[in-house]
């Protein structure tokens, strides 16, 4: 093998010169042998003979001893003593041995002996291409930005081949793609190195990695190769914004729908990664009172509801949110809410007008009010209907367009209902359907459509006779269910069967009470009836009246003392004398004394007593006959003169009572009983004359009394100095009412009477402080016909006494009438 490059052998030339130079100088018998090998021979290889080389023969050989000296270098070859070959002993690898030196020498020294002899043999390794290329990092990893421009480059690793010359590494290849080429540099030392460069952007959306083969080759043959695989990781870049799966979002939404409901959820996406595919959502442009009504999830864009909505306040809501990543792309989308009408709002029902109060003649038909309905729904939930829920009588009628009106329907009376409250419902046609009341005070104005009626049919009256001039006897009442001026009734007296003397000096009557006064004293024994009409006339106008019938009745009462007729009397109240036969039996009938009574009933029932007698034995008194007689006969021991004092009383309670006295004398003829007649006893003539004083000193009295109060009173007007005008009433009757006076006292004999003066300003007032307030229950008293009372158990006590009281109840059935 050696010798065979001609490069191999110049420099063998070269060297073999060299060293004979060196071997002159150092040593002197050396030579050089040269030798060239390519490296990694089989072991066991020849390299050269050496023999051949020094020019020894196999014999010389023997006893010459060629070996090596430089044992410490003799690792990889071997001499063989015998024939002289170098063989390989040991892998020889160049760049083990010389590393990047291209130049590589294994150099030794070969003695052989007998003579001595040194020689320099230099084995020259030739390098082959032993060795791939190989990179350090067989893994390259790149992370390059989506966004990077075309023609940026990006630095791979290199790879190395410790081979040298065109054994080591020659070029770069890089796998077919469509982004990057390469670029293979070398720098100054000769290393090549390699670049991508971008060809073409890229997109992180479309490919995320690139796989990338690079291969590094050497100039050998066969060319050797070493490969790296290039991951390029395409990181992301905010290249898209984000994206709503609709551009415009429609919803509808009921009006009622729940506060916190979802009303709807808008969704973008975004093809980038990471914050860059953050999505943020947010209202743009929207009015502020919209903001109060939806909530917009920043994260996952759901509007929900904030506040109730009111179809009857916004039917639409349009509003643009956007989406906004985390690199600052945005996006809008629109958004419409619809609002759909629930049945929500009751009818508003409000009064237009009103025309109270209406009057009670109004025709059926009359509109009383104009009523406004109003739905703020829509369709079906907007349309209204009216009714009436109670039976009146009036009704709804639908008007022009929400209005309606309120009528009557049939004729009204106040005096029924003076008002009414109508309740109207609206209601409106959803489902369900809403409804609204509204009441209607309406009040009915009066009209004078009433005439007063009085209580009673006709009415009877019973007057005690003697009742004080002016008192109150009766109280007539009517009444007018009208109201006010319609209801407010005067009385007034219209005519009676009196013809005498006008009514109005009997009776009158308070225009505004209806109260009936006695304007005289009534006297049974005068007059016992009359009737009068009284009209009742309400205010209204024109006025309503109606009559009714009054019939007063006066009742007895014992005013009247008995009369004694006969026997015939003295002034003084003695008769003359009677004479009495001496001879008469008992049971003789002396004389029989008559009486009368003006009252009737009771009143007028009358009884005998003896109150006095000179021989009480001697005579009976029939006491209902008034019968004298004699109760046994004469005898010589008694008087001749008999003086009786006989009472007549009546039956009235109290009872009025007259007394007569009778002069007896027994006597057989008159001549006889003559002189007793003259001797009267004086003390009758001296009573008498007492009477007389005593009625002169009254008088007296009397008149100076009146004639003091005449000039007070005379006085006193003066002293004002408006005299007034002053009315006097005539003589009242005597003051019988109730008070017992002496059965002598007779009409026109009471010694003083008295007037009676007011002023015409008080005229009007009843004078109860001067009368009892007679009057009888017209009811009790039911009998037409003028009667008598008695009480009930038969007793003797008229009725007419409670006159003296003030007033008196009656019961009725402790009564009992008898026809007087
Ligand atoms: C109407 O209603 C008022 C108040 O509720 C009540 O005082 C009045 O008595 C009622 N009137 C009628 C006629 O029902
Ligand atoms: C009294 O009333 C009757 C009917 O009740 C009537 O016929 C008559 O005319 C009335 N009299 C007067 C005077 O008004």
């Amino acid at each position: 093998m050696e010798r065979r490059h001609p490069g191999n052998g110049r420099a063998l030339t070269r060297q073999v010169l060299l060293l004979s130079l060196l071997s002159f100088t150092c040593w002197a018998a050396s030579e050089q042998i040269h030798y060239s090998a390519p490296e990694e021979m089989a072991k066991g290889s020849v390299v050269g003979n050496l023999a051949k080389e020094l020019g020894l023969s196999t014999k010389e050989l023997k006893h010459r001893n060629l070996h090596t000296v430089s044992v410490a270098k003799m690792q990889h070859f071997s001499i063989n003593a015998e024939n002289g070959n170098l063989y390989v002993n040991d892998r020889i690898d160049r760049e083990g041995i010389c590393g990047k030196n291209p130049n590589c020498f294994v150099q030794f020294e070969v003695v052989v002996e007998n003579p001595l002899n040194v020689f320099h043999v230099t084995v020259e390794i030739q390098d082959v291409n032993d060795n791939a290329p190989q990179f350090l990092n067989s893994n390259i990893n790149l992370e390059i930005l989506e966004s990077t421009l075309p023609s940026t480059r990006f630095l791979l690793g290199k790879a190395e081949d410790p081979d040298i010359g065109m054994n080591s590494l020659q070029d770069y290849q890089l796998s077919s793609n469509q982004y990057f080429t390469l670029e293979v540099r070398e720098r100054k030392d000769g290393n090549k190195y390699a670049e991508l460069v971008l060809q073409k952007s890229l997109d992180r959306e479309k490919e995320q990695t690139l796989h990338l083969v690079l291969t590094a080759m050497d100039g050998g043959t066969p060319r050797k190769t070493g490969i790296a695989h290039v991951r390029i990781n395409i990181t992301d870049a905010n290249d898209n914004p984000p994206i709503f799966t609709q551009e415009v979002y429609k919803v509808s939404l009921s009006e009622n729908a729940p506060i916190g409901s979802t009303v709807i959820q808008v969704i973008a996406s975004d093809e980038d990664e990471g914050s860059y595919a953050q999505i943020r959502y947010y209202f743009s442009n929207i009015p502020a009172d919209f903001r109060l009504k939806f909530r917009l999830d920043p994260v996952n864009g759901a509007i929900t509801l904030l506040d109730p909505l009111d179809f009857e306040e916004t039917e639409k809501y349009t509003m643009m949110v956007t989406a906004k990543d985390g690199g600052g792309l945005l996006t809008h989308c629109n958004i419409e809410i619809t609002v759909l009408d629930e049945n929500d709002n009751a009818p508003e029902v409000t009064l237009a007008s009103m025309f109270s109060p209406v009057p009670e003649d109004s025709l059926p038909g009359t509109v009383i009010a104009l009523i406004n309905v109003n739905d703020k729904d829509n369709g079906d939930n907007g349309k209204v209907t009216c009714y009436l829920n109670d039976d009146l009588p009036f009704k709804v009628l639908p008007s022009s367009n929400n209005y309606f009106k309120l009528q009557t329907d049939s004729p009204l009376d106040r005096e029924i209902a003076p008002a009414y409250n109508i309740t109207i419902t609206a209601t409106d046609r959803g489902t369900p359907p809403l409804s609204t009341h509204k009441t209607i005070s309406l009040q009915i104005s009066d009209i004078n459509d009433n005439a007063p009626t009085f209580q009673k049919p006709s009415y009877n009256i019973y007057v005690p006779e003697n009742n004080p001039s002016g008192a109150s006897i009766f109280t007539i009442k009517a009444s007018d269910p009208d109201m006010d001026q319609n209801s407010r009734i005067t009385y007034s007296i219209l005519n009676s069967n009196i013809e005498e003397l006008p009514i109005s000096s009997y009776i009158s009557i308070n225009s505004e009470t209806g109260t009936i006064y006695a304007q005289r004293s009534f006297d049974y024994e005068q007059f016992r009836e009359f009737q009068l009409q009284v009209k009742a006339q309400d205010g209204g106008s024109p006025p309503l009246s109606s009559n009714v019938t009054a019939r007063i009745f006066v009742l007895d009462r014992n005013d009247n003392s008995p009369r004694i007729l006969s026997p015939s009397q003295e002034a003084k109240g003695s008769s003359l004398f009677e004479m009495v036969p001496r001879t008469a039996e008992a049971d003789y009938l002396v004389t029989k004394v008559v009486a009368v009574d003006a009252d009737s009933g009771h009143n007028a029932w009358l009884s005998y007593h003896l109150t006095q007698a000179t021989e009480p034995a001697l005579f009976t008194v029939g006491s209902h006959t008034g019968e004298i007689r004699t109760a046994r006969a004469f005898v010589e021991r008694d008087a001749v003169k008999q003086r009786l004092v006989i009472m007549v009383k009546d039956n009235g309670q109290p009872s009025l009572s007259a007394t007569i006295t009778l002069n007896l004398v027994f006597a057989e003829n008159f001549q006889e009983a003559l002189p007793e007649m003259k001797s009267q006893p004086s003390s009758s003539e001296y009573q008498s004359d007492l009477q007389f004083y005593l009625v002169l000193a009254l008088a007296v009295i009397s008149f100076l009394f009146l004639l003091t109060v005449i000039l007070a009173v005379t006085m006193k007007l003066r002293q004002s100095g408006h005299p007034r005008f002053l009315q006097c009433f005539g003589p009242v009757p005597h003051s019988k009412n109730g008070a017992i006076f002496p059965p002598n006292f007779e009409d026109g004999t009471l010694p003083y009477s008295y007037q009676l003066c007011l002023s015409s300003e008080t005229r009007k007032n009843e004078f109860a402080f001067l009368t009892p307030n007679v009057q009888i229950a017209d009811n009790i008293i039911g009998s037409e016909k003028p009667g008598v009372l008695f009480t009930g158990n038969g007793g003797n006590n008229l009725i007419s006494e409670m006159a003296n009281d003030e007033k008196v109840g009656f019961i009725p059935e402790y009564f009992s009438l008898h026809a007087a």
